[in-house]
Protein backbone atom coordinates (compact mmCIF):
# COMPACT_ATOMS: atom_id res chain seq x y z
CA UNK A 1 0.00 0.00 0.00
CA UNK A 2 1.22 3.30 -0.58
CA UNK A 3 1.93 5.99 2.05
CA UNK A 4 1.93 9.08 3.02
CA UNK A 5 3.33 10.68 5.91
CA UNK A 6 2.76 14.84 6.49
CA UNK A 7 3.60 16.55 9.53
CA UNK A 8 2.78 20.32 10.77
CA UNK A 9 5.74 22.74 12.85
CA UNK A 10 4.96 21.81 16.22
CA UNK A 11 4.03 24.69 17.54
CA UNK A 12 5.37 26.68 20.99
CA UNK A 13 2.64 27.06 23.21
CA UNK A 14 2.88 30.52 25.02
CA UNK A 15 -0.10 31.20 23.17
CA UNK A 16 -3.51 29.92 21.97
CA UNK A 17 -4.20 29.33 17.99
CA UNK A 18 -5.16 31.86 15.76
CA UNK A 19 -6.82 31.57 12.42
CA UNK A 20 -3.13 31.77 10.96
CA UNK A 21 -1.21 29.47 12.66
CA UNK A 22 -4.73 27.25 12.36
CA UNK A 23 -4.21 27.03 8.57
CA UNK A 24 -1.32 25.13 8.47
CA UNK A 25 -2.60 22.63 10.57
CA UNK A 26 -5.73 22.50 8.94
CA UNK A 27 -4.07 22.19 5.81
CA UNK A 28 -2.60 19.20 6.60
CA UNK A 29 -5.38 18.20 7.48
CA UNK A 30 -6.89 18.07 4.36
CA UNK A 31 -4.04 16.57 2.74
CA UNK A 32 -3.99 13.69 5.15
CA UNK A 33 -7.63 13.01 4.19
CA UNK A 34 -7.00 13.46 0.64
CA UNK A 35 -4.27 10.82 0.33
CA UNK A 36 -6.55 8.08 2.54
CA UNK A 37 -9.42 9.08 -0.05
CA UNK A 38 -7.04 7.62 -2.88
CA UNK A 39 -5.72 4.64 -0.96
CA UNK A 40 -2.87 5.36 1.04
CA UNK A 41 -2.07 5.01 4.11
CA UNK A 42 -1.81 7.81 5.84
CA UNK A 43 0.09 9.23 8.97
CA UNK A 44 -0.75 12.77 10.37
CA UNK A 45 1.49 14.26 13.12
CA UNK A 46 1.32 17.75 14.59
CA UNK A 47 2.23 18.89 18.32
CA UNK A 48 4.02 21.73 20.51
CA UNK A 49 7.67 22.56 20.99
CA UNK A 50 7.94 22.91 24.64
CA UNK A 51 11.28 24.17 25.51
CA UNK A 52 13.45 27.13 25.85
CA UNK A 53 13.69 30.39 27.15
CA UNK A 54 10.44 31.64 26.11
CA UNK A 55 8.41 29.62 27.33
CA UNK A 56 10.50 29.32 30.96
CA UNK A 57 9.93 33.18 31.05
CA UNK A 58 6.64 32.88 30.54
CA UNK A 59 5.84 30.56 32.92
CA UNK A 60 7.71 32.21 35.65
CA UNK A 61 5.72 35.05 34.95
CA UNK A 62 2.49 33.31 35.80
CA UNK A 63 4.24 32.12 38.67
CA UNK A 64 4.27 28.21 37.73
CA UNK A 65 6.51 26.05 36.69
CA UNK A 66 7.44 25.29 32.43
CA UNK A 67 5.86 22.04 32.75
CA UNK A 68 2.96 22.67 34.28
CA UNK A 69 2.65 25.83 32.42
CA UNK A 70 2.88 23.21 28.71
CA UNK A 71 0.87 21.12 30.15
CA UNK A 72 -1.89 23.71 30.71
CA UNK A 73 -1.63 25.18 27.47
CA UNK A 74 -1.50 22.11 25.28
CA UNK A 75 -5.26 22.07 26.14
CA UNK A 76 -5.48 25.20 24.43
CA UNK A 77 -4.20 23.56 20.90
CA UNK A 78 -6.12 20.30 21.71
CA UNK A 79 -9.76 22.36 21.78
CA UNK A 80 -9.61 24.08 18.57
CA UNK A 81 -7.85 20.62 16.83
CA UNK A 82 -10.83 19.39 17.92
CA UNK A 83 -13.23 21.41 16.89
CA UNK A 84 -11.77 22.13 13.34
CA UNK A 85 -12.10 18.21 13.17
CA UNK A 86 -8.17 17.80 12.64
CA UNK A 87 -7.50 14.67 12.63
CA UNK A 88 -4.42 13.76 13.68
CA UNK A 89 -2.52 9.94 14.36
CA UNK A 90 -0.53 11.91 17.07
CA UNK A 91 -0.25 15.11 19.12
CA UNK A 92 3.64 15.01 20.22
CA UNK A 93 5.05 17.08 22.93
CA UNK A 94 9.00 17.85 23.11
CA UNK A 95 8.48 16.64 26.55
CA UNK A 96 7.10 13.34 25.94
CA UNK A 97 9.69 10.86 27.15
CA UNK A 98 10.55 9.21 24.13
CA UNK A 99 10.76 12.39 22.50
CA UNK A 100 13.76 13.07 24.76
CA UNK A 101 15.48 9.94 24.65
CA UNK A 102 15.28 10.41 20.42
CA UNK A 103 17.13 13.85 20.73
CA UNK A 104 19.61 12.28 22.79
CA UNK A 105 20.28 8.97 20.86
CA UNK A 106 20.73 11.36 18.30
CA UNK A 107 22.96 14.04 19.81
CA UNK A 108 25.17 10.65 20.84
CA UNK A 109 25.49 9.47 17.10
CA UNK A 110 25.96 12.82 15.03
CA UNK A 111 28.92 13.24 18.67
CA UNK A 112 30.19 9.84 18.09
CA UNK A 113 30.55 10.55 14.15
CA UNK A 114 33.01 13.46 14.76
CA UNK A 115 30.06 16.06 13.42
CA UNK A 116 29.54 18.04 17.08
CA UNK A 117 32.42 19.69 18.70
CA UNK A 118 32.63 22.29 21.59
CA UNK A 119 33.63 26.32 21.11
CA UNK A 120 32.70 29.42 21.81
CA UNK A 121 29.67 31.22 20.64
CA UNK A 122 29.30 35.37 20.42
CA UNK A 123 26.54 36.76 18.79
CA UNK A 124 23.58 38.87 19.31
CA UNK A 125 20.59 36.95 20.26
CA UNK A 126 16.96 37.31 20.29
CA UNK A 127 15.26 35.43 23.25
CA UNK A 128 11.90 35.49 21.17
CA UNK A 129 12.89 33.69 18.45
CA UNK A 130 15.26 31.71 20.10
CA UNK A 131 17.76 32.30 17.81
CA UNK A 132 21.19 34.45 17.29
CA UNK A 133 20.92 36.95 14.16
CA UNK A 134 23.91 38.27 11.86
CA UNK A 135 24.52 42.04 12.23
CA UNK A 136 23.66 42.46 8.70
CA UNK A 137 19.78 40.82 9.30
CA UNK A 138 19.36 43.08 11.96
CA UNK A 139 17.34 46.59 11.84
CA UNK A 140 19.62 48.96 13.32
CA UNK A 141 17.77 51.92 15.44
CA UNK A 142 20.18 54.59 16.62
CA UNK A 143 22.54 52.58 18.29
CA UNK A 144 20.70 49.87 19.35
CA UNK A 145 19.85 46.74 17.11
CA UNK A 146 16.81 45.03 16.73
CA UNK A 147 15.22 41.76 15.45
CA UNK A 148 13.84 42.08 12.18
CA UNK A 149 11.01 39.85 13.28
CA UNK A 150 9.98 40.91 16.85
CA UNK A 151 11.32 44.69 16.28
CA UNK A 152 12.86 44.47 19.92
CA UNK A 153 16.26 44.88 21.15
CA UNK A 154 18.44 41.75 20.56
CA UNK A 155 21.72 41.05 23.55
CA UNK A 156 24.90 40.22 22.48
CA UNK A 157 25.83 36.75 24.60
CA UNK A 158 29.11 35.19 24.47
CA UNK A 159 29.27 31.54 26.08
CA UNK A 160 30.91 27.87 26.07
CA UNK A 161 28.81 25.98 23.30
CA UNK A 162 28.92 22.60 21.28
CA UNK A 163 28.70 23.08 17.28
CA UNK A 164 27.26 20.83 14.38
CA UNK A 165 29.41 20.86 11.56
CA UNK A 166 26.87 22.74 9.33
CA UNK A 167 28.98 24.08 6.86
CA UNK A 168 30.64 20.64 5.77
CA UNK A 169 27.05 19.86 4.24
CA UNK A 170 27.19 22.74 2.05
CA UNK A 171 27.27 21.43 -1.66
CA UNK A 172 24.90 18.71 -0.26
CA UNK A 173 22.37 21.17 0.47
CA UNK A 174 22.67 23.10 -2.77
CA UNK A 175 22.34 20.25 -4.63
CA UNK A 176 19.42 18.89 -2.82
CA UNK A 177 18.08 22.90 -3.37
CA UNK A 178 17.84 22.34 -6.97
CA UNK A 179 15.15 19.48 -7.07
CA UNK A 180 11.86 22.14 -6.91
CA UNK A 181 10.19 19.13 -5.18
CA UNK A 182 11.85 19.42 -2.32
CA UNK A 183 10.92 22.89 -1.99
CA UNK A 184 8.84 24.63 -4.77
CA UNK A 185 8.41 28.16 -2.97
CA UNK A 186 11.16 29.86 -1.94
CA UNK A 187 14.12 28.03 -3.27
CA UNK A 188 16.19 30.80 -4.68
CA UNK A 189 15.92 32.49 -1.66
CA UNK A 190 17.45 29.90 0.06
CA UNK A 191 19.89 28.83 -2.75
CA UNK A 192 21.37 32.14 -2.48
CA UNK A 193 21.74 32.78 1.13
CA UNK A 194 23.54 28.95 1.47
CA UNK A 195 25.94 30.25 -1.49
CA UNK A 196 26.22 33.25 0.94
CA UNK A 197 28.31 30.84 2.95
CA UNK A 198 27.53 28.14 5.79
CA UNK A 199 28.52 28.35 9.17
CA UNK A 200 28.52 25.83 11.90
CA UNK A 201 25.36 25.95 14.13
CA UNK A 202 25.38 26.52 17.45
CA UNK A 203 23.41 23.43 19.25
CA UNK A 204 23.66 23.75 22.70
CA UNK A 205 22.76 26.32 25.68
CA UNK A 206 24.76 26.51 29.20
CA UNK A 207 22.18 25.15 31.29
CA UNK A 208 23.07 28.02 33.87
CA UNK A 209 21.32 30.30 31.18
CA UNK A 210 18.77 27.72 29.98
CA UNK A 211 17.71 25.23 32.25
CA UNK A 212 14.28 24.30 30.41
CA UNK A 213 15.51 21.92 27.56
CA UNK A 214 17.09 18.58 26.45
CA UNK A 215 20.53 17.30 28.79
CA UNK A 216 22.99 16.94 26.09
CA UNK A 217 24.29 13.14 26.53
CA UNK A 218 27.75 13.75 26.36
CA UNK A 219 27.94 16.90 28.32
CA UNK A 220 25.63 17.40 32.02
CA UNK A 221 25.99 20.96 31.73
CA UNK A 222 24.57 21.48 28.28
CA UNK A 223 20.81 21.68 26.95
CA UNK A 224 20.11 21.16 23.32
CA UNK A 225 19.40 23.95 21.20
CA UNK A 226 15.42 24.53 20.97
CA UNK A 227 16.05 24.19 16.99
CA UNK A 228 18.00 20.65 17.03
CA UNK A 229 15.40 19.37 19.93
CA UNK A 230 11.90 20.41 17.62
CA UNK A 231 12.85 19.73 14.49
CA UNK A 232 13.48 15.80 15.36
CA UNK A 233 9.97 15.50 16.70
CA UNK A 234 9.28 14.55 13.25
CA UNK A 235 11.30 11.35 13.59
CA UNK A 236 10.40 10.38 17.57
CA UNK A 237 7.02 11.25 16.44
CA UNK A 238 6.30 8.18 14.26
CA UNK A 239 8.15 5.73 16.28
CA UNK A 240 11.67 5.82 15.83
CA UNK A 241 12.04 4.57 19.19
CA UNK A 242 8.92 2.82 20.21
CA UNK A 243 7.81 1.80 16.76
CA UNK A 244 10.14 0.42 14.58
CA UNK A 245 7.39 -1.67 12.00
CA UNK A 246 5.41 2.22 12.20
CA UNK A 247 9.01 4.34 11.73
CA UNK A 248 10.44 1.97 8.65
CA UNK A 249 6.48 2.45 7.06
CA UNK A 250 5.75 5.82 7.34
CA UNK A 251 10.08 7.34 7.82
CA UNK A 252 10.57 9.60 5.38
CA UNK A 253 8.14 12.64 5.45
CA UNK A 254 5.92 12.95 2.50
CA UNK A 255 4.77 16.50 3.19
CA UNK A 256 6.41 18.34 5.67
CA UNK A 257 4.20 22.04 5.69
CA UNK A 258 5.78 25.04 7.36
CA UNK A 259 4.99 28.68 7.30
CA UNK A 260 7.40 31.46 5.63
CA UNK A 261 9.50 32.42 8.14
CA UNK A 262 11.09 28.95 8.92
CA UNK A 263 12.10 27.63 5.80
CA UNK A 264 15.36 28.42 6.38
CA UNK A 265 14.99 25.86 9.47
CA UNK A 266 13.63 22.97 7.64
CA UNK A 267 15.16 23.50 3.88
CA UNK A 268 18.85 23.60 4.88
CA UNK A 269 19.11 22.86 8.87
CA UNK A 270 16.99 19.95 9.03
CA UNK A 271 18.29 17.99 6.15
CA UNK A 272 21.68 18.59 6.97
CA UNK A 273 21.12 17.11 10.45
CA UNK A 274 19.19 14.04 8.84
CA UNK A 275 22.20 13.65 6.47
CA UNK A 276 24.87 13.92 9.90
CA UNK A 277 22.06 10.70 11.27
CA UNK A 278 22.06 8.61 8.72
CA UNK A 279 18.57 9.26 7.70
CA UNK A 280 16.53 9.75 4.62
CA UNK A 281 15.33 12.90 3.58
CA UNK A 282 11.73 14.12 3.50
CA UNK A 283 9.97 14.78 -0.03
CA UNK A 284 8.54 17.84 0.57
CA UNK A 285 8.79 20.61 2.05
CA UNK A 286 6.34 23.30 1.10
CA UNK A 287 6.17 26.80 2.97
CA UNK A 288 2.98 28.60 3.01
CA UNK A 289 2.17 32.51 2.96
CA UNK A 290 1.54 34.38 6.25
CA UNK A 291 -2.50 35.14 6.89
CA UNK A 292 -3.47 38.53 7.55
CA UNK A 293 -6.79 39.30 9.07
CA UNK A 294 -8.98 42.05 6.79
CA UNK A 295 -5.88 43.20 5.67
CA UNK A 296 -3.74 44.00 8.90
CA UNK A 297 -1.18 41.89 10.95
CA UNK A 298 -2.42 39.07 13.42
CA UNK A 299 -2.21 40.67 16.56
CA UNK A 300 -3.25 41.07 20.12
CA UNK A 301 -2.49 44.79 20.23
CA UNK A 302 -4.28 45.24 17.00
CA UNK A 303 -7.21 43.55 18.42
CA UNK A 304 -7.78 41.68 14.95
CA UNK A 305 -7.04 37.94 16.11
CA UNK A 306 -10.04 35.52 15.36
CA UNK A 307 -9.59 32.20 17.26
CA UNK A 308 -10.87 28.80 15.08
CA UNK A 309 -13.63 27.68 17.42
CA UNK A 310 -15.16 31.00 17.73
CA UNK A 311 -15.13 30.87 13.74
CA UNK A 312 -16.32 27.28 13.95
CA UNK A 313 -18.94 28.00 16.82
CA UNK A 314 -20.55 30.85 14.93
CA UNK A 315 -20.05 29.90 10.72
CA UNK A 316 -19.79 25.75 11.32
CA UNK A 317 -16.46 23.56 10.65
CA UNK A 318 -16.70 23.65 6.33
CA UNK A 319 -17.09 27.14 6.63
CA UNK A 320 -13.25 27.98 7.76
CA UNK A 321 -11.64 24.32 6.02
CA UNK A 322 -13.51 25.71 2.54
CA UNK A 323 -12.22 29.02 3.00
CA UNK A 324 -8.80 28.15 3.55
CA UNK A 325 -8.43 26.53 0.94
CA UNK A 326 -10.88 28.27 -1.67
CA UNK A 327 -9.52 31.60 -0.68
CA UNK A 328 -5.77 31.78 0.03
CA UNK A 329 -3.62 30.68 -2.64
CA UNK A 330 -1.34 28.19 -1.12
CA UNK A 331 2.42 29.35 -0.76
CA UNK A 332 1.43 33.11 -1.27
CA UNK A 333 0.51 35.28 1.34
CA UNK A 334 -3.27 35.36 2.48
CA UNK A 335 -6.09 37.63 4.14
CA UNK A 336 -8.81 36.27 6.62
CA UNK A 337 -12.20 38.00 6.27
CA UNK A 338 -15.34 37.36 7.88
CA UNK A 339 -17.31 38.92 5.36
CA UNK A 340 -15.35 37.16 2.20
CA UNK A 341 -15.77 33.45 4.51
CA UNK A 342 -19.56 34.71 4.29
CA UNK A 343 -19.49 35.43 0.99
CA UNK A 344 -18.17 32.23 -0.29
CA UNK A 345 -20.42 30.27 2.15
CA UNK A 346 -23.35 31.84 0.71
CA UNK A 347 -22.30 31.67 -2.84
CA UNK A 348 -19.98 28.43 -3.09
CA UNK A 349 -21.67 26.46 -0.50
CA UNK A 350 -24.95 27.12 0.45
CA UNK A 351 -26.40 28.27 -3.05
CA UNK A 352 -24.41 26.11 -5.82
CA UNK A 353 -23.29 23.03 -4.16
CA UNK A 354 -26.31 23.41 -1.45
CA UNK A 355 -28.75 23.51 -4.59
CA UNK A 356 -27.54 20.39 -5.91
CA UNK A 357 -27.37 18.41 -3.18
CA UNK A 358 -30.93 19.37 -2.46
CA UNK A 359 -31.67 19.16 -6.17
CA UNK A 360 -30.80 15.84 -6.37
CA UNK A 361 -32.01 14.17 -3.35
CA UNK A 362 -35.86 15.94 -3.83
CA UNK A 363 -35.91 14.59 -7.20
CA UNK A 364 -34.81 10.92 -6.43
CA UNK A 365 -37.47 11.22 -3.76
CA UNK A 366 -40.62 11.40 -6.12
CA UNK A 367 -38.56 8.83 -8.56
CA UNK A 368 -38.11 5.77 -5.79
CA UNK A 369 -35.58 3.59 -6.58
CA UNK A 370 -32.86 4.13 -8.90
CA UNK A 371 -31.29 0.99 -11.03
CA UNK A 372 -27.67 0.87 -11.94
CA UNK A 373 -27.38 2.21 -15.29
CA UNK A 374 -24.93 4.18 -16.92
CA UNK A 375 -24.77 7.47 -19.00
CA UNK A 376 -21.30 6.79 -20.80
CA UNK A 377 -21.01 10.76 -20.88
CA UNK A 378 -20.92 11.47 -16.99
CA UNK A 379 -19.06 8.56 -16.49
CA UNK A 380 -16.38 9.98 -18.69
CA UNK A 381 -16.48 13.37 -16.93
CA UNK A 382 -16.11 11.98 -13.84
CA UNK A 383 -13.31 9.39 -14.90
CA UNK A 384 -11.31 11.92 -16.00
CA UNK A 385 -12.34 14.66 -13.15
CA UNK A 386 -10.68 11.65 -10.57
CA UNK A 387 -7.97 11.43 -12.47
CA UNK A 388 -7.13 15.29 -12.62
CA UNK A 389 -7.93 15.80 -8.58
CA UNK A 390 -5.07 12.97 -8.15
CA UNK A 391 -2.08 14.04 -10.45
CA UNK A 392 -3.35 18.06 -9.32
CA UNK A 393 -3.27 16.59 -5.37
CA UNK A 394 0.21 14.80 -6.04
CA UNK A 395 2.00 18.30 -6.80
CA UNK A 396 0.01 19.38 -3.62
CA UNK A 397 -2.57 22.00 -6.06
CA UNK A 398 -4.80 22.27 -3.42
CA UNK A 399 -6.79 25.67 -4.99
CA UNK A 400 -6.75 23.89 -8.23
CA UNK A 401 -7.89 20.97 -6.83
CA UNK A 402 -11.14 22.68 -5.38
CA UNK A 403 -11.86 24.28 -8.48
CA UNK A 404 -12.08 20.93 -10.16
CA UNK A 405 -14.62 19.63 -7.81
CA UNK A 406 -16.59 22.91 -7.54
CA UNK A 407 -16.26 23.09 -11.50
CA UNK A 408 -17.92 19.79 -11.36
CA UNK A 409 -20.81 20.71 -9.49
CA UNK A 410 -21.45 23.77 -12.17
CA UNK A 411 -20.95 20.32 -14.51
CA UNK A 412 -23.75 18.34 -12.60
CA UNK A 413 -25.88 20.91 -12.62
CA UNK A 414 -26.09 21.35 -16.22
CA UNK A 415 -26.85 18.09 -16.81
CA UNK A 416 -29.57 18.15 -14.70
CA UNK A 417 -30.91 20.78 -16.67
CA UNK A 418 -29.93 19.65 -19.89
CA UNK A 419 -31.67 16.37 -19.24
CA UNK A 420 -34.68 17.65 -17.32
CA UNK A 421 -35.12 14.94 -15.05
CA UNK A 422 -38.59 15.63 -13.59
CA UNK A 423 -40.50 15.72 -17.13
CA UNK A 424 -37.69 12.66 -18.74
CA UNK A 425 -38.07 10.05 -15.89
CA UNK A 426 -35.30 7.46 -17.07
CA UNK A 427 -33.46 5.92 -14.40
CA UNK A 428 -30.46 6.27 -16.75
CA UNK A 429 -29.98 9.95 -15.90
CA UNK A 430 -31.20 9.71 -12.38
CA UNK A 431 -28.81 6.92 -11.93
CA UNK A 432 -26.08 9.16 -13.46
CA UNK A 433 -26.59 12.59 -11.45
CA UNK A 434 -26.63 10.12 -7.87
CA UNK A 435 -23.24 8.60 -9.01
CA UNK A 436 -21.76 11.98 -9.72
CA UNK A 437 -23.47 13.56 -6.42
CA UNK A 438 -21.63 10.36 -4.72
CA UNK A 439 -18.33 11.10 -6.07
CA UNK A 440 -18.49 15.16 -5.93
CA UNK A 441 -19.41 14.50 -2.13
CA UNK A 442 -16.28 11.74 -2.04
CA UNK A 443 -13.73 14.67 -2.86
CA UNK A 444 -15.20 17.03 -1.11
CA UNK A 445 -15.09 14.92 2.14
CA UNK A 446 -11.34 15.85 3.00
CA UNK A 447 -12.77 19.64 3.17
CA UNK A 448 -16.50 19.82 4.16
CA UNK A 449 -15.95 17.36 6.53
CA UNK A 450 -19.64 18.05 8.36
CA UNK A 451 -21.67 18.45 5.13
CA UNK A 452 -19.98 15.19 3.65
CA UNK A 453 -21.47 12.88 6.09
CA UNK A 454 -24.84 14.44 5.62
CA UNK A 455 -24.91 14.15 1.84
CA UNK A 456 -23.95 10.52 2.37
CA UNK A 457 -27.13 9.77 4.51
CA UNK A 458 -29.39 11.17 1.45
CA UNK A 459 -27.70 9.23 -0.57
CA UNK A 460 -27.82 6.20 1.44
CA UNK A 461 -25.05 4.51 -0.10
CA UNK A 462 -21.75 3.11 2.29
CA UNK A 463 -20.24 2.94 -0.75
CA UNK A 464 -16.59 4.83 -0.80
CA UNK A 465 -15.09 3.52 -3.44
CA UNK A 466 -13.48 6.74 -5.61
CA UNK A 467 -15.03 4.82 -9.01
CA UNK A 468 -17.81 5.79 -10.82
CA UNK A 469 -20.34 3.26 -11.27
CA UNK A 470 -19.70 1.03 -7.85
CA UNK A 471 -23.28 1.13 -6.55
CA UNK A 472 -25.45 -1.10 -7.74
CA UNK A 473 -28.94 0.62 -6.73
CA UNK A 474 -29.96 4.11 -4.94
CA UNK A 475 -33.21 4.86 -2.68
CA UNK A 476 -32.46 7.95 -1.15
CA UNK A 477 -33.74 9.72 1.97
CA UNK A 478 -34.92 13.52 3.06
CA UNK A 479 -32.15 15.46 4.76
CA UNK A 480 -32.41 18.99 6.09
CA UNK A 481 -30.52 21.67 4.07
CA UNK A 482 -27.22 21.09 4.59
CA UNK A 483 -26.11 24.65 4.51
CA UNK A 484 -28.08 27.68 5.74
CA UNK A 485 -27.26 30.74 4.12
CA UNK A 486 -25.96 32.93 6.77
CA UNK A 487 -28.09 36.30 6.53
CA UNK A 488 -28.00 37.41 10.38
CA UNK A 489 -24.09 39.36 9.85
CA UNK A 490 -24.52 40.52 6.25
CA UNK A 491 -27.94 42.58 7.44
CA UNK A 492 -26.71 43.45 10.57
CA UNK A 493 -23.78 44.88 8.91
CA UNK A 494 -25.49 46.72 6.06
CA UNK A 495 -27.09 48.40 8.95
CA UNK A 496 -23.95 49.18 10.15
CA UNK A 497 -22.46 50.38 7.66
CA UNK A 498 -25.40 53.55 7.53
CA UNK A 499 -24.40 56.20 9.62
CA UNK A 500 -27.74 58.22 10.86
CA UNK A 501 -28.04 61.93 11.32
CA UNK A 502 -27.09 62.02 14.87
CA UNK A 503 -24.27 60.58 13.86
CA UNK A 504 -23.04 62.72 11.47
CA UNK A 505 -23.60 65.28 14.09
CA UNK A 506 -20.87 64.01 16.06
CA UNK A 507 -17.93 64.91 13.22
CA UNK A 508 -16.89 68.79 13.28
CA UNK A 509 -15.64 69.73 10.07
CA UNK A 510 -14.48 73.26 9.94
CA UNK A 511 -11.66 75.55 7.09
CA UNK A 512 -8.62 75.90 8.49
CA UNK A 513 -5.67 77.73 6.84
CA UNK A 514 -2.70 76.19 6.10
CA UNK A 515 0.26 78.31 7.69
CA UNK A 516 3.54 75.91 7.46
CA UNK A 517 4.50 72.87 5.92
CA UNK A 518 6.91 70.50 6.78
CA UNK A 519 7.98 67.29 4.44
CA UNK A 520 8.46 64.01 6.69
CA UNK A 521 9.19 61.20 3.90
CA UNK A 522 8.07 60.76 0.54
CA UNK A 523 4.31 60.45 1.63
CA UNK A 524 3.71 62.62 4.17
CA UNK A 525 3.69 65.89 4.78
CA UNK A 526 3.00 67.78 8.21
CA UNK A 527 0.93 70.99 8.03
CA UNK A 528 0.10 73.83 11.09
CA UNK A 529 -3.11 74.66 10.93
CA UNK A 530 -5.16 77.83 11.52
CA UNK A 531 -8.61 77.54 12.47
CA UNK A 532 -8.89 81.48 13.62
CA UNK A 533 -8.44 81.01 17.54
CA UNK A 534 -6.53 77.94 17.66
CA UNK A 535 -3.42 76.36 15.32
CA UNK A 536 -3.57 72.55 15.09
CA UNK A 537 -1.30 69.77 13.64
CA UNK A 538 -1.89 67.86 10.56
CA UNK A 539 0.03 64.73 9.10
CA UNK A 540 -1.29 64.07 5.91
CA UNK A 541 -0.50 60.80 3.51
CA UNK A 542 -0.21 63.24 0.25
CA UNK A 543 3.17 64.43 0.07
CA UNK A 544 3.23 62.40 -3.45
CA UNK A 545 0.90 64.86 -5.17
CA UNK A 546 1.39 67.89 -3.68
CA UNK A 547 4.37 70.47 -2.48
CA UNK A 548 5.06 72.46 -0.05
CA UNK A 549 4.49 75.31 -1.51
CA UNK A 550 1.42 75.07 -3.14
CA UNK A 551 -0.59 74.59 0.46
CA UNK A 552 0.90 77.41 2.07
CA UNK A 553 -1.53 79.91 3.00
CA UNK A 554 -4.51 78.42 1.26
CA UNK A 555 -8.04 77.26 2.69
CA UNK A 556 -9.12 73.32 2.88
CA UNK A 557 -11.56 71.16 4.87
CA UNK A 558 -10.87 69.78 7.76
CA UNK A 559 -12.38 67.08 9.61
CA UNK A 560 -11.45 68.63 13.83
CA UNK A 561 -12.76 66.42 16.21
CA UNK A 562 -10.80 62.99 16.03
CA UNK A 563 -8.62 61.71 18.53
CA UNK A 564 -5.11 62.52 18.05
CA UNK A 565 -3.33 59.97 16.50
CA UNK A 566 0.86 59.89 16.57
CA UNK A 567 2.30 59.55 13.33
CA UNK A 568 6.21 59.76 12.83
CA UNK A 569 6.55 61.32 16.30
CA UNK A 570 4.01 64.24 15.31
CA UNK A 571 0.65 63.99 16.91
CA UNK A 572 -2.05 64.41 14.49
CA UNK A 573 -5.14 66.55 16.00
CA UNK A 574 -7.18 66.76 12.73
CA UNK A 575 -7.50 64.95 9.21
CA UNK A 576 -7.09 66.95 5.70
CA UNK A 577 -10.67 65.56 3.56
CA UNK A 578 -9.74 64.96 0.01
CA UNK A 579 -11.03 62.85 -2.90
CA UNK A 580 -9.25 60.46 -4.49
CA UNK A 581 -8.74 58.13 -7.49
CA UNK A 582 -5.48 57.08 -8.45
CA UNK A 583 -4.93 60.74 -7.94
CA UNK A 584 -5.97 62.95 -4.97
CA UNK A 585 -7.73 65.96 -4.87
CA UNK A 586 -8.10 68.24 -1.49
CA UNK A 587 -11.58 69.63 -1.15
CA UNK A 588 -11.36 73.34 -0.58
CA UNK A 589 -14.02 76.49 -0.17
CA UNK A 590 -15.33 78.13 -3.71
CA UNK A 591 -15.87 81.89 -1.68
CA UNK A 592 -13.17 83.00 0.64
CA UNK A 593 -14.53 82.56 3.69
CA UNK A 594 -13.17 83.23 7.91
CA UNK A 595 -10.50 80.38 9.19
CA UNK A 596 -12.70 78.36 11.67
CA UNK A 597 -16.02 78.50 9.78
CA UNK A 598 -17.77 75.63 10.31
CA UNK A 599 -19.09 72.88 7.26
CA UNK A 600 -22.58 71.77 7.99
N1 LIG B 1 8.16 26.04 17.18
C1 LIG B 1 8.53 26.56 15.92
C2 LIG B 1 8.41 25.49 14.85
C3 LIG B 1 9.24 24.29 15.09
S1 LIG B 1 8.95 23.07 13.90
C4 LIG B 1 10.09 21.96 14.19
C5 LIG B 1 7.61 27.74 15.55
N2 LIG B 1 6.49 27.82 16.23
S2 LIG B 1 5.41 29.01 16.08
O1 LIG B 1 4.35 28.67 16.99
O2 LIG B 1 6.03 30.27 16.26
O3 LIG B 1 4.90 29.00 14.62
C6 LIG B 1 4.32 27.86 14.08
C7 LIG B 1 3.82 28.07 12.68
O4 LIG B 1 2.77 29.03 12.64
C8 LIG B 1 4.89 28.57 11.72
O5 LIG B 1 4.84 27.76 10.56
C9 LIG B 1 4.44 29.96 11.36
O6 LIG B 1 4.80 30.27 10.07
C10 LIG B 1 2.93 29.81 11.50
N3 LIG B 1 2.26 31.07 11.63
C11 LIG B 1 2.34 31.99 12.64
N4 LIG B 1 1.58 33.07 12.30
C12 LIG B 1 0.99 32.88 11.10
C13 LIG B 1 0.14 33.61 10.27
N5 LIG B 1 -0.29 34.83 10.59
N6 LIG B 1 -0.24 33.04 9.10
C14 LIG B 1 0.14 31.78 8.75
N7 LIG B 1 0.96 31.07 9.50
C15 LIG B 1 1.43 31.61 10.66
O7 LIG B 1 7.97 28.49 14.66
Amino acid sequence: MKKFYVTTPIYYPNDKPHVGTAYTTTLADIFARFFKLYGYETYFLTGTDEHGKKLELEARKKGVSPKEFVDAMVLHFKYPWKKLKINYDRFIRTTDKDHEEVVKEILMKVYEKGEIYKGKYEGWYCVRCERYFSEDDLIKEGDRFLCPIHKREVTWLSIDAYFFKLSKYKDKILELLQNEEFLPYHREEMINRVKKGLKDLCISRPKKQLSWGIELPFDKEHVAYVWFDALLNYVSGVGYKNDKEKFSKFWPPDLQLIGKDIVWFHSVIWPAMLMAANLPLPKTILAHGFLTVEGEKISKSLGNVYYPEEIVERYGVDALRYYYVREISLGSDGDFSVKKLIERYNNELAKDYGNLVNRVIKLSLRFGRVEKEIDEEVKNYFDGLIDQVYSLLRKYKINEVVNKIVEAVHYLNSYINSKEPWKNKENKIYYSMLEGLRIINLLFSPILVEGSEKVKEGLNCKESKLKFGEVNKYEVKEIPIIYNKIEEFVKKRKEREKANFDDFKKIKIKVGKVIEVKRINEKLLHLKVSFGKEIKNCVAGIGKFYNEKELLNRKFVFVTNLIPKKICNVESEVMILAASDDKVSLITVDKDIEEGSIVT
